[in-house]
């Protein structure tokens, strides 16, 4: 009788804490995007978890039919992670305090005559959206992005770099593999390693692995790196327009950025904290809003197919430039 009573009691108490009513979208939702869970436990957790982004979102959008914001928001396949998630598992650059920023610094120039806007995806500078999974990878994707960008600008051709090349072969260089690194590291490793591999040839796996580099396979080199003069949206928006895509870092972990949709994201309680590596490939203006044109490596279903276009000329907003790095071949 007193063991019916509990159980009666714990399953009541769950039961409480998720919505009956969204029973069947979060069906829905799992199945969608492919979700299954080991333990009872940590789907209720997870179901949580998901009903306050839901929440979330559905209230954001609210607002932005009411004219409150700049940008709109959607659930996606990240939908049941916490900020605590994302930190660990899918952000995973830490600059420390102090880093030693290389030789060359990009200063900018005020005399320089820029363009009003640009997309290096229409020079074809930019290959597709990856995925780097539950892996702290980031720093390798934004550091191939780079690569990729000028390796278009030098030799006319457009071919995805091994983010896993330098997941697996950088940690001399102080970069940890899925537990996170540094793109200005991993330019390092390619300057004194003498190349890097195509993806192709050195496919992802999102885990760390021993180092398979081949120099048969090897697809572009890098002769130098510079970080952008720190702080300076002025200069980084004339890096950009004259260097072609660029590495930065960000602080990713607000859940309005996990779930932006489209529009110009801006989110003043957005940190300087950087977390997160990603490649800016593009600047503009959309309806008197300035933004950073931004590629994620969460996937296609990440954001506007991948993208993000973030607020440029707003305090620096989420740390945008205080490591913009780029290398040159
Ligand atoms: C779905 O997940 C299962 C196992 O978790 C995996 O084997 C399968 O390939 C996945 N399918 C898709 C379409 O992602
Ligand atoms: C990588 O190089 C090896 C030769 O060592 C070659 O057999 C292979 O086809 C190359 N892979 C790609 C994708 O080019
Ligand atoms: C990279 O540099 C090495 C050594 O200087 C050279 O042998 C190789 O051809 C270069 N490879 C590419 C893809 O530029």
């Amino acid at each position: 009788m007193w063991k019916i009573l509990f159980i009666a009691a714990l399953s009541g108490g769950a039961a409480a804490l998720v919505s009956q009513d969204l029973d069947q979208h979060w069906e829905m939702w799992k199945s969608t995007h492919n979700k299954s869970y080991q333990q009872k436990n940590e789907e209720l957790i997870r179901r949580q978890t998901w009903e306050k982004n839901l929440q979330l979102i559905t209230l954001h959008n609210l607002e932005f039919s009411m004219g409150m914001h700049t940008y709109d928001l959607a659930m996606n396949h990240l939908g049941d992670l916490t900020t605590e998630d994302i930190l660990s598992s899918l952000a995973g650059t830490r600059f420390p305090y102090g880093l030693q920023r290389g030789r060359s610094t990009f200063m900018g120039s005020s005399a320089a005559v820029l363009p009003d806007s640009i997309d290096w995806r229409q020079q074809g500078y930019v290959t597709d959206v990856k995925n780097q999974g539950a892996c702290g990878s980031c720093w390798a994707f934004s550091a191939v992005g780079a690569l990729e960008g000028q390796l278009m600008k030098t030799q006319g051709k457009l071919v995805s770099l091994s983010a896993q090349n330098l997941v697996d072969c950088s940690s001399k260089y102080g970069n940890k593999g899925c537990n996170g690194g540094l793109m200005s590291r991993a330019f390092q490793y390619v300057i004194d390693n003498q190349g890097i591999d195509s993806d192709a040839s050195y496919p992802y796996t999102g885990h760390d692995d021993q180092c398979k580099y081949n120099p048969a396979n090897r697809t572009a080199n890098c002769t130098s790196y510079s970080f952008v003069a720190r702080g300076n949206e002025d200069a980084l928006k004339e890096a950009v327009a004259t260097i072609g895509p660029i590495s930065v870092a960000i602080d990713a972990t607000r859940p309005t950025f996990i779930f932006y949709r489209s529009g110009v994201y801006n989110d003043p309680s957005c940190s300087q904290a950087v977390n997160h590596g990603v490649l800016l490939v593009g600047y503009g203006t959309s309806n008197g809003d300035d933004f950073w044109l931004v590629k994620n490596s969460w996937g296609q279903g990440f954001g506007d197919q991948g993208y993000i276009r973030m607020s440029r000329n707003k305090n620096n907003q989420c740390g945008i430039s205080l490591y913009a790095c780029y290398p040159t071949m």
